[in-house]
């Protein structure tokens, strides 16, 4: 079965960069990406393509070439499933915050939503491909969903988990560790469906790469993934404590320990705390499922990720506070950095909003400066929290376009976010324009500390 018709449901970090690359290097497939939020549906097809609602380096050259060719961004979600053989499903599936499982389970009503709207308006045969993170056995409900119209409409479902990281999304994309499809392997039907996803990516993808397995093995894996990796940043992070105490540096043990092929250098670089929309919302539904099958004791291991986590986050700004001699209350404290890593403008569960909140609790007055972020996205990260009125942020925090800027007459500046600009700072003219003595806290251990000291800031660096 070859694919002429691709409609993706959702044009947000993953279903834009994915279909964008899907698009790029097939050519002949015509690939439609929709939403429901007319605003970003409005900013991908803006004339001038720096204006994309995603940064993504390399992103906007490739939506360039393939946008009005055989790439479009639409808000008719209908017209678009009707059309397609292929449907992604790439929709939000965050922390429920309500209701059962509040807290940990994913929410699944925006994909049921999705199953729901597939089913009414389908009138051919559809593969429907999970994009979406989902908990295990979602496969089961979706095609619940789908088969419940009795139309005579078939449908094979398939798991196929993206693992791109943001800020390095095309690179991702264009050159994976593996794609994975997972789809009912049992029936010829199954296997037809998971071969018209392989050569999709066979385009570019060399096939030892494409792995496939059946669809719980599939939803699973990437949520393990993900719990793996945040696994490694909370490590070496809970001994970026040991060694603050100790006399050794994180990126020394790091460095050695990393040396291990076993262990592998990557993933290793201690930190004000990992954020982002995975990390924690995959963890905690990877542990709230544990917990549905009783499994205690797996729960509890993977809920120390997050715990560590916390702490992490809560212990910098605690550090800042008691190293300015216990109060920071009407200091001027500079963030340089508000994104979750560099290189993107995406702020989801960003350390910089943990830290911030605890500042402002000691009523600290904040300048931030992000090269990427806007300021209403900063100030609406801090009235999600709900800690104080949306004046309060607005009279505590403010937004400046400039790092300098930010710095002046500063009592500390903090580093949040690891953006290469904040390495070539002109430190000495930082340093002179701020309060004396001048506190400068490292969150990203990006900053060389001898030649802070020697500048003359008292320098702190996370595991140094
Ligand atoms: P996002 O919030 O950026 O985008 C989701 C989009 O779906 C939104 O624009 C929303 O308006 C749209 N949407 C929701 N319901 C809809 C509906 N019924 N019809 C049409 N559009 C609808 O989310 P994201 O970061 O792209 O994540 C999407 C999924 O991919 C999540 O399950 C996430 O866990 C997973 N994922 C994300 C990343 C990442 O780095 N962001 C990486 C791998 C996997
Ligand atoms: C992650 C996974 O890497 C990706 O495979 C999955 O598809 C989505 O979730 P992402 O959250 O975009 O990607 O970025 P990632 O590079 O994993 O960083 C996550 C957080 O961990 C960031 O805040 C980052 O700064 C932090 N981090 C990462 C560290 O603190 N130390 C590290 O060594 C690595």
């Amino acid at each position: 079965m070859k694919i002429k018709n691709i409609c993706c449901i959702g044009a947000g970090y993953v279903g834009g960069p994915t279909m964008a690359v899907i698009a790029q290097k097939c050519p002949k497939v015509k690939v439609t990406v929709v939403d429901i939020n007319e605003k970003r549906i409005k900013q991908w097809n803006d004339e001038n393509v720096e204006n994309i609602p995603i940064y993504e380096p390399g992103l906007s050259e490739i939506v360039k070439e393939a946008r009005g060719r055989n790439l479009f961004f639409s808000t008719e979600v209908d017209k678009a499933i009707d059309e397609a053989d292929m449907i992604f499903i790439s929709v939000n599936t965050p922390t429920k915050t309500y209701g059962i499982g509040k807290g940990m389970a994913a929410d699944l009503k925006w994909i049921e939503l999705c199953a729901r709207q597939i089913a009414e308006v389908s009138k051919s045969d559809k593969i429907v491909v999970e994009k979406s993170t989902l908990p295990v056995r979602t496969a089961a409900a979706l095609k619940e969903i789908l088969d419940s119209t009795g139309n005579g409409v078939k449908y094979q479902i398939l798991s196929n988990p993206e693992f791109l990281a943001e800020g390095t999304a095309v690179d991702d994309l264009k050159n994976p560790d593996r794609v994975l499809i997972g789809g009912d392997i049992e029936t010829e039907e199954g296997k037809e469906a998971m071969d018209a996803l392989v050569n999709i990516y066979a385009s570019w993808v060399p096939r030892e790469k494409i792995l496939t397995t059946n669809v719980w093995s599939s939803e699973l894996s990437k949520l393990t993934a993900n719990a793996f990796l945040a696994q490694r940043v909370s490590s070496i992070n809970a001994i970026s404590e040991l060694c603050e105490k100790t006399g050794a540096d994180v990126n020394e043990v790091a460095k050695a320990v990393g040396m291990d092929t076993r262990v592998g250098p990557k993933f290793l670089n201690a930190s004000v705390g990992f954020g982002g929309s995975c990390f924690q919302k995959d963890i905690l539904n990877l542990v709230y499922i544990a917990r549905s099958f009783n499994l205690k004791e797996v729960a509890d291991y993977w809920e120390q990720v997050i715990i560590m986590n916390d702490h992490q986050k809560r212990r910098f700004a605690a550090n800042m506070v008691r190293t300015m001699y216990n109060t920071v209350s009407g200091k001027k404290i500079a963030m340089l950095g508000w994104a979750f890593k560099k290189d993107t403008n995406d702020t989801r569960e960003s350390a910089s909003i943990y830290v911030a909140d605890y500042l402002l609790n000691e009523q600290a007055e904040i300048i931030v400066y992000d090269p990427k972020v806007t300021e209403e996205q900063i100030y609406s990260d801090l009235d999600y929290l709900g800690s104080r009125s949306g004046d309060a942020n607005r009279q505590a925090v403010t937004v400046v376009n400039d790092p300098m800027e930010a710095c002046e007459g500063a009592h500390a500046v903090a580093v949040l976010t690891e953006w290469d600009e904040f390495k070539d700072l002109d430190w000495k003219m930082v340093y002179d324009q701020m309060l004396k003595p001048a506190f400068l806290f490292d969150g990203r251990r990006l900053l060389e500390p001898s030649t802070k000291r020697e500048i003359g800031f008292e320098f702190y660096a996370i595991g140094n």
